[in-house]
């Protein structure tokens, strides 16, 4: 356990009563920073909408400022514009690079408009290896040659070509870095067994608006035909579906009634379904979703987490926390980050009783959850923690909270808003605002 920081804000969380209300959707974290990357490949400004209030959002715009990126950032209206002023840089600054696992995303980009890219590895939450051998790889196959220092990667090439690549995993980076890249190669790039995220999809669609050839957007097989080059674009960024579903699990959990409006249903379909299956009611009209469970028992279900459409692995700790709830056995498999059970131990401090075997975790329910101190979390565990505090006897003190404030905008005044009795402490915020 980490020594408490005085100066580190934290939640306090007391387990009270149902949660009920009404959340609009923010733009997708898993979107909207991958939409700022693709700036560096544009003529022209791109003009981003429904920009979420999270703290990832200003260090990925470091980033492209240190890039010779113009980034003007209107938090309030969830604006952002961003435009190439100089494009002669070719390293991103390395202490914001190591902050966030997504400013890999300028890898491509970097490599197919300016020739080079030299970069410190990225950071993000520590949740696995999260190596970026298949990015480099595909690079590779387009032409790139990859040298390793101690500093990092340098990855160059003269201009990127068309390749046949096929993923040994469906990355969602990888996806996103090589289908940027393919935008502006010569030729023809097919990417096999690639990612079908709906971040991804967002991210394809606006590459089209901005003049790129892309078929099979949503699909395993996606080709690019390469372009001379892509103007700029003013593009929505698409709702975040793992705060649809944080917030939904939070009404089940609770035995509340949560309705979520800007969702796109047909993106949380297994999501809504194990929250069926668990005893919840959940109705679907165009695209609000509302999940309802009053005073009926929760059931034990059986959850594996896959590539998308599979259970996302990034609701996963939340679900865990509802499984705590249910009557009976339910089983937990991550397949996608190795190290994602270690909130395991945190639900354990709280009187969970979980059993982990390898990558499956057996869950017996129902348990009472008594408050504790939750440390060493990441952005999903984190949201996960408060929730199990809603449950809980006593008091749950979340403590790395600018892990939340990465992914969630206004996470503590939108639970508040909806009923729960939580509070931020020790950095002077508003506990309501
Ligand atoms: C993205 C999301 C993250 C989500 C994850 C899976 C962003 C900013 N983050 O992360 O929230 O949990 O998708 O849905 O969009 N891997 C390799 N080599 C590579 C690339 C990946 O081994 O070159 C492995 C990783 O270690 C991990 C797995 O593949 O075990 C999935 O990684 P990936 O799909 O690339 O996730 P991210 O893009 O990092």
């Amino acid at each position: 356990m980490t020594p408490p920081d005085a100066h580190d804000p934290v939640l306090r969380v007391r387990g009270g009563g149902p949660l009920e209300g009404t959340i609009r959707l923010s733009g997708a974290k898993n979107s909207v920073l991958k939409l700022m990357a693709a700036s560096l490949l544009a003529d022209g400004a791109v003009d981003l909408s429904e920009v979420p209030s999270i703290s990832d959002v200003p260090v990925m715009g470091a980033v492209l400022e240190g890039l010779g990126v113009a980034v003007t950032h209107d938090v309030d209206a969830g604006t952002c514009r961003l435009e190439v002023h100089d494009d002669r840089t070719l390293r991103p600054p390395r202490d914001a690079v190591t902050r966030i696992r997504a400013s890999v995303a300028c890898l491509g980009p970097l490599v197919a408009r300016r020739g080079a890219a030299e970069f410190a590895l990225p950071g993000g939450d520590r949740i696995g290896a999260r190596s970026i051998d298949l990015h480099l790889d595909g690079l590779t196959a387009m032409g790139a040659t990859v040298e390793h220092g101690d500093d990092g990667v340098v990855v160059r090439s003269q201009r990127l070509h068309g390749a046949r690549i096929t993923l040994d995993f469906p990355s969602v980076g990888a996806t996103e870095n090589l289908v940027m890249a393919a935008t502006l190669a010569q030729g023809r790039t097919v990417i096999e067994n690639a990612a079908r995220e709906p971040e991804i999809a967002d991210l394809c669609r606006m590459l089209v608006a901005m003049g790129a050839r892309i078929s099979g957007i949503g699909t395993p097989t996606i080709m690019v035909e390469g372009v001379e080059r892509l103007q700029g674009v003013a593009w929505e960024t698409c709702p975040d579906r793992i705060e649809a579903g944080t917030y939904l699990v939070a009404a089940a959990l609770t035995g509340g009634r949560v309705r979520v409006e800007r969702v796109r249903p047909d993106d949380l379909t297994l999501p809504l379904r194990k929250l069926a299956d668990a005893g919840a009611s959940v109705d679907v009209e165009g695209d609000t979703v509302t999940v309802e469970r009053g005073v009926a028992e929760l059931r034990p279900v059986d959850v594996v987490t896959l590539p998308y459409p599979g259970f996302p692995t990034d609701l996963q700790p939340q679900m865990m926390v509802l499984l705590t709830q249910a009557d009976g056995m339910s089983r937990c498999t991550e397949n996608v980050f190795e190290s994602r059970f270690s909130f395991v131990e945190q639900l354990r401090r709280m009187g969970a009783d979980i059993d982990v075997d390898g990558h499956h975790a057996h869950l017996s329910g129902p348990t009472r959850l008594h408050g504790a101190t939750l440390d060493g979390l990441d952005v999903r565990a984190g949201a996960a923690g408060v929730l199990a505090g809603l449950v809980a006897e006593g008091e749950t003190v979340v403590r790395d909270v600018h892990h939340i404030d990465r992914g969630y905008a206004d996470f503590v005044p939108r639970l508040r808003a909806l009923g729960a009795d939580v509070v931020r402490d020790g950095d002077g915020a508003d506990a309501d605002g």
